[in-house]
This record gives structure tokens, C-alpha cells and sequence, in this order.
């Protein structure tokens, strides 16, 4: 059995949404065990998931960058950097953000080099846009074009319908080959 534990901050539950997506996506795959963390809860005790096979991480985007909380979560790692307890680990990141863009790539790369410093290793979202094939763009897989890991769009609604089916439906591929790579390693 494999465990994967989804971090994440979310204010109004759209960075939740794709999170538990994520987790229906990867419970696709046999023997694989799947907890999700709000940052808030790990500040105590970050160092809970050191427990864990994989580690996904999920911020939405705040002006250009991981949300202040979320980053607070980042900083309190610090003393498993210094022990390298997360070295050797999958890895991936997620963001949510409002707008088609929106920067959300800027907080890709803060969660890629916080995953590097850790010595982790990285698991993009080799997810091919369906839009070429002629599928409408909201309902295409990677929609967004992000394969260094995961985008998602949410309108200015509740959760449960913030998101387009594509988006929905490529948060679920995406945590299902981090699973199946996850089983893929031998250790
Ligand atoms: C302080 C702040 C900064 C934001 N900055 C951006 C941004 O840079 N780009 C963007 O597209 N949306 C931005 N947004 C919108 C959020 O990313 C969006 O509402 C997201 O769905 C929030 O996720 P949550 O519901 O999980 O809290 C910002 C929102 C807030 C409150």
C-alpha cells in the first residue's frame, strides 16, 4: 500500500474542489491511500507527512504567488529540510486561480522549488489539450496548457460550479498518474 497525502490552502473552497478531485482521480488506482491536509491544520506539526509515499501540494494563486498561508506552511518545513526527511519523495503542485492566466505559472514554480530544495521528486501533468481533436475548450482536458503541473480556472461561484467539466476532468487525470506513478516505484 502507498499513501499520498493533498496539501493545500483554500479561503473559499475552489482550491478544495480541485484537491478532492484529485484524490477521486488517484483513489482510481489499486492499493493506494489518499488524506487530504488543509495547511492551517499541519502548522502544528508539519512534520506528519513525512509519513507519507507522495506529497501534492495545492495553493490558489494571490497576486502572482502561493497564498500567505500557504507559504507559512512552506517556511515551517524548514526543520525537515534541514533533516532532508522529504528527500526521495513524489511530488506535484496545483493552483487555482480566477483568470485564464492569471500568473498562476509563478506559483507552479514557487511549489517546484520548494519540492527541488527538498530534494523531492517531481511529477509534471502529461495530460495532452483535447482542443485540437475538436473538443469544445470547456470541456477539453488541459484546457490551460500546464504540464509542469497542475491550473485550474474558477469563476466567481460557489465551488461546486466554479469549475469547467475539462478542468474537473484533468484534475482527476493528473491525480491519478501521480498514483500510478507512485505505484510504478519500487521501494
Ligand atoms: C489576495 C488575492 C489575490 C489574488 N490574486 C490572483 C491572481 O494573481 N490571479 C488570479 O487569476 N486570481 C487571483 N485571485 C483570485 C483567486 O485565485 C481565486 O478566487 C481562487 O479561486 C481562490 O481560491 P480558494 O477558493 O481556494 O480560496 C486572488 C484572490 C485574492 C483574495
Amino acid at each position: 500500500m502507498k499513501s499520498i497525502a493533498i496539501i493545500y490552502h483554500s479561503r473559499q473552497g475552489h482550491t478544495q474542489f480541485i484537491a478532492e478531485q484529485i484524490q477521486i482521480g488517484a483513489a482510481q488506482v489499486e492499493n493506494i491511500q489518499i488524506d487530504l491536509f488543509t495547511a492551517e491544520s499541519l502548522m502544528a506539526h508539519p512534520d506528519l507527512i513525512t509519513q507519507y509515499d507522495g506529497l501534492i501540494w495545492g495553493s490558489p494563486t494571490y497576486l502572482g504567488g502561493v497564498s500567505g498561508i500557504f507559504k507559512q506552511l512552506m517556511d515551517l518545513t524548514g526543520p525537515l529540510w534541514k533533516k532532508q526527511s522529504l528527500k526521495g519523495k513524489l511530488s506535484a503542485g496545483f493552483t487555482v486561480s480566477s483568470l485564464p492566466a492569471g500568473d498562476k505559472q509563478s506559483t507552479l514554480i514557487s511549489l517546484f522549488t520548494f519540492c527541488m530544495q527538498h530534494g523531492m521528486i517531481w511529477i509534471g501533468n502529461p495530460v495532452l489539450p483535447e482542443q485540437h481533436q475538436g473538443v469544445p475548450y470547456t470541456q477539453a482536458l488541459n484546457r490551460l496548457g500546464s504540464w509542469s503541473g497542475l491550473m485550474a480556472q474558477a469563476e466567481h461561484q460557489s465551488a461546486a460550479n466554479a469549475f469547467d467539466f475539462g478542468d474537473i476532468k484533468t484534475a482527476q487525470l493528473f491525480g491519478q498518474n501521480f498514483a500510478l506513478n507512485l505505484n510504478a516505484i519500487q521501494r
